[in-house]
């Protein structure tokens, strides 16, 4: 044992403790760190392979001899200039005179049989004179056979201008680039009579038909019946156009065209730009005479990407989704190991054993930290070492800065929501519901939002205090870069459109927001639970005098009520006088320590611990004996502090528990009912733990863990090397008491210590704490008569939540047991004889059992000599034949039963 001389342990050692403790805990988890380190890796990898493969196939197909036919990626050195197109109905639905349209000057419906329906175009004014010259005028004869078949030799389409060629779709542009051409490309002229010479160069003729309607409420009428919808018969009549002249004359021209809006914008060739030259070269033609042209020779798109095949940044793309999963695994894994201490009750257990809030803070944040930074380390380096750009070109600082930041704030939230589990199962479920859904959420809403024009900016701000959508905006951010910049710099955080400057900002504000009320609910978390922390700081005075007198009143109200025996009332007359004297020679000092459960529903409070006076020297062993549910439990907690006094308080070692607690930890030891340990760590390791917690070290460490394994009997066999999650419920319990009397703890508190051990075990564990309690307060609570007999110098029997006797062993065997229990079988008709023969002995003993010739009186001690009893036996047994017979002492059992009994039946008096 080391020298009496060590203190509490100062905050680095606990530090130091915790962290060794914590390295060797995830010893044993290699394989699953492994694995969590390497997935960020893994991810890389896979999108490295893809985005390898996917250039490599890119390449190969930009290489080949590229059809564009075929692939519609293909470059295309040059796009021809084209001239644009009337949109044509197809023949079958040419507009034709019908019931819903009786207009005289439309065309027989038997033209659309042999697909001579000429293209409609309507116009309408104010002038009607005016209109009539400009139908005149619109469409012309000039389709030149031989011009148009070289053109399309030379790719030179520009001398096509003077015609008016129309299409009822937008031709491929590649065809026509290729020569493929004129297929489906009709011309529109004002007759067509040479059809023979056209079908060389399978280019139709259309005949144009342009007719004047009196009023545009008529043309509005015409085109809209004519559509699908319009028509309630299903009956189609398409118009190639409309034109409505307005107040055009010499001075002014101004009109306004119908065209077909339905045709995708994109088609360049089949849109407006034909119609409006058609209306200006009619106008032109009817001011300048018909020799007038104004030709439009070409449209021509601009398509970066037909020269150039895109490229697709794959980390960019699946970037946003894939990376905040990454990022956010990690949530996860802190909160589980947080809530693990919590669920099995760990993190109380290091605390009763002297570990201090901030050193369990500090390092369980820095191990987090570190965890996440090598996790975040990998990450970045593996994406960019695989030459994805997203990593590559993003600036490194930036990158450094954010995922910081975010882990930071990402392990506060861990903390703050270990705060509100009490089950891991229950929050890895949660957790891994959040990463999931937040990475979903934030991929399909979230990123509409910060890409709509619409969507206030202020509410994408106020969406980005959660911190999975602050994370996506982001790595969003980094992605947008890249594709459209080439990475994001420094100087870019100043660019209106990036997220990126408010993301940290927001991310920064939150994690010292975030930290402080996690500690906060982890303060308000533990002082729910009882555990012991300052409440004022006048406390700090001197607490015997300062809480002495109301207590007075507590006691006097109460003194008429509890029938308490003599020993119990002198208990309490010690302890007034330990308190008066402010002395601290005594290691536990209860002083009126009372615990009422508030009643819940509807069920009235309960009293567990009522009134309790206990003064207990050093190098003491008090038992605390009772039956379930007397408040012994609740008078443990009290002690070690899970639990908060009602009334009245304790002092340990001259500290009140209600104040002090954190220093009495650190001379505290703690055995409680349940095993609380880690699964992992195998014995050795968790007296370590503790050894050091209790500021031992170096030699004197190893020492007191051999001798505390040795004493205990777990050396052997290699189970001090076994993982505590292997060992049977006996070396779980032996392992709890080498736990609770390591470091030489001042107080020990040990709650049924022997449960569950055989009988060999026992007796070592015995000797184990007879030794131990010779230089320190053991509080030990026990069903076991024969154990607190053996190891306690006093009992306090608890009944009801208060103790209903106090003394030594031998005194309360003398007191409630002052009578032998005399045994005795015959045959059965001897038993009068039997009786006879007792109450010569002592007239006063009492027949307690009879069955068949067995009888058992109890004889008060005071009456009889045992040898008289064995006198009087052999006497009998002259007589009559006596099978068996037995004289016993009462034992703890019997005082048990009485006392429960005794105060069971005052209890029903009051
Ligand atoms: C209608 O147009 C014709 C031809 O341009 C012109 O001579 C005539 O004056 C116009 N009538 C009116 C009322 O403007
Ligand atoms: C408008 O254009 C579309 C697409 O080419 C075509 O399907 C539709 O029939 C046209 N409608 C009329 C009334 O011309
Ligand atoms: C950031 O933008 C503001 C105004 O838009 C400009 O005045 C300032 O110089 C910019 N700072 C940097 C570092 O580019």
């Amino acid at each position: 044992m080391a020298g009496p001389s060590h203190g509490p342990a100062n905050f680095w050692t606990q530090a130091n403790a915790l962290l060794r403790k914590n390295l060797t805990f995830q010893k044993r988890n290699m394989k699953t760190n492994i694995f969590l380190i390497c997935y960020p890796a893994l991810l890389c990898i896979l999108i490295a392979v893809l985005q390898h493969y996917y250039n490599k196939m890119v390449h190969n197909e930009t290489a080949k001899e590229c059809d564009p036919k075929t692939n519609s990626s293909c470059p295309i050195p040059q796009i021809p200039a084209f001239p644009p197109l009337l949109q044509l109905p197809h023949y079958s639905y040419s507009a034709v005179r019908t019931d819903f349209l009786p207009f005289n000057d439309l065309p027989d419906e038997s033209c659309r049989r042999n697909r001579s329906c000429p293209a409609t175009i309507l116009l309408t004014g104010d002038n009607q004179s005016l209109g009539e010259i400009l139908a005149g005028t619109m469409i012309t004869n000039s389709l030149n056979t031989s011009q148009v078949t070289a053109s399309f030799e030379k790719h030179d389409f520009a001398s096509l201008a003077s015609n008016v060629l129309g299409s009822p779709r937008s031709p491929p542009q590649d065809l026509i680039s290729d020569g493929y051409g004129y297929y489906g490309i009709s011309n529109v002229q004002r007759q067509c009579t040479d059809n023979e010479s056209l079908s060389e160069i399978e280019m139709q003729c259309v005949k144009g038909l342009v007719l004047w309607r009196n009023d545009y409420t008529v043309v509005n009428d015409e085109l809209y019946k004519g559509y699908y919808e319009g028509n309630p018969d299903g009956k189609i009549n398409e118009i190639s156009a409309a034109f409505d002249f307005l107040n055009s004359n010499e001075e002014n021209f101004d009109v306004s065209i119908w065209y077909n809006s339905t045709l995708n914008d994109g088609d360049l060739l089949l849109n407006i730009p034909r119609s409006v030259n058609l209306a200006s070269n009619a106008y032109l033609r009817s001011q300048r005479g018909p020799g007038t042209q104004m030709l439009f020779e070409f449209v021509k798109g601009m398509h970066p990407e037909t020269n150039q095949v895109a490229h697709v940044d794959f980390a960019s793309y699946l970037g946003p989704l894939f990376f905040t999963w990454v990022v956010l695994q990690l949530f996860p894994v802190a909160l589980k190991s947080l809530v693990y201490e919590k669920q099995r009750k760990l993190r109380i257990m290091m605390k009763m054993h002297g570990l201090g809030d901030w050193p369990y803070w500090m390092i369980s944040y820095l191990y987090f930290l570190f965890v996440s930074s090598i996790y975040m380390l990998i990450f970045v380096a593996s994406g960019a070492l695989l030459g994805l750009q997203f990593f590559q070109l993003n600036d490194f600082g930036i990158q450094f800065v954010f995922y910081f930041i975010y882990i930071n704030l990402q392990i506060s939230f861990a903390f703050l929501g270990a705060t509100l589990f009490s089950n891991v199962k229950t929050a890895t479920v949660v957790a891994y519901i959040c990463v999931f859904g937040t990475g979903f959420l934030a991929r399909f809403l979230f990123q509409s939002f910060v890409e709509s024009n619409s969507f206030p900016k202020m509410w994408v701000m106020v969406m980005e205090i959660y911190p999975g959508f602050s994370l996506y905006r982001g790595i969003y951010e980094f992605a947008q870069y890249i594709i459209l910049e080439g990475g994001m710099r420094w100087e870019d955080l100043n660019d209106s459109e990036n997220g990126m400057k408010e993301v940290l900002i927001i991310m920064s504000l939150e994690w010292l927001v975030v930290l402080f009320a996690a500690y906060g609910m982890d303060v308000v978390v533990s002082l729910g639970s009882g555990v012991g922390r300052r409440q004022s700081q006048n406390s700090r005075m001197n607490p015997l005098s300062f809480f002495w007198k109301p207590n007075l009143q507590h006691k006097d109200s109460r003194l008429h009520v509890q029938m308490d025996n003599a020993d119990v009332i002198q208990e309490r007359e010690k302890v007034d006088q330990l308190l008066h004297e402010s002395s601290t020679s005594h290691a536990i000092v209860c002083d009126n320590l009372q615990k009422i459960y508030p009643g819940r529903d509807g069920n009235p409070e309960k009293l567990a611990v009522q009134g309790l006076y206990l003064a207990m020297p050093r190098a003491e062993c008090f038992g605390v004996l009772g039956p379930n549910g007397a408040g012994k439990t609740s008078f443990i907690s009290m002690m070690i502090g899970l639990i908060k006094p009602t009334s009245g308080t304790a002092f340990v070692q001259g500290l009140d528990i209600r104040t002090h607690m954190d220093q009495i930890y650190t001379s505290m030891g703690v055995c409680p009912q349940d095993d609380l340990l880690w699964e992992t760590l195998t014995g050795r390791e968790h007296l370590l733990f503790y050894g050091r917690l209790k500021n031992l070290r170096g030699s004197a460490l190893t020492q007191a863990v051999e001798e505390s394994l040795k004493s205990l009997n777990l050396f052997h066999g290699g189970v001090s090397d076994k993982q505590a999650g292997k060992y049977s419920g006996g070396m779980k319990r032996r392992l709890s008491v080498a736990i609770s009397l390591i470091g030489d703890p001042k107080v020990v508190y040990m709650d049924e210590p022997s449960t569950g051990l055989d009988p060999a075990s026992r007796n070592n564990l015995w000797s184990v704490v007879k030794k131990a309690k010779q230089d320190r307060a053991i509080i030990l609570t026990t069903h076991s008569m024969e154990e607190a007999e053996f190891l306690c110098d006093r009992l306090g029997f608890f009944v009801d939540g208060s103790l209903r006797c106090i003394g030594n062993p031998k005194e309360l065997k003398a007191r409630y047991g002052g009578s032998y229990v005399f045994t005795i079988t015959t045959s059965s008709d001897h038993e009068e004889e039997v009786e006879n023969m007792v109450q010569h002995l002592s007239p006063s003993a009492n027949k307690v059992y009879q069955l068949s010739g067995t009888q058992k009186f109890e004889i008060p001690k005071s009456e009889v000599r045992i040898a008289d009893v064995f006198q009087a036996v052999e006497t009998a047994k002259s007589k009559f034949t006596v099978f068996a017979w037995g004289l016993a002492d009462t034992n703890m059992e019997d005082v048990f039963i009485k006392v429960s009994r005794e105060a069971h039946q005052s209890n029903s008096l009051t």
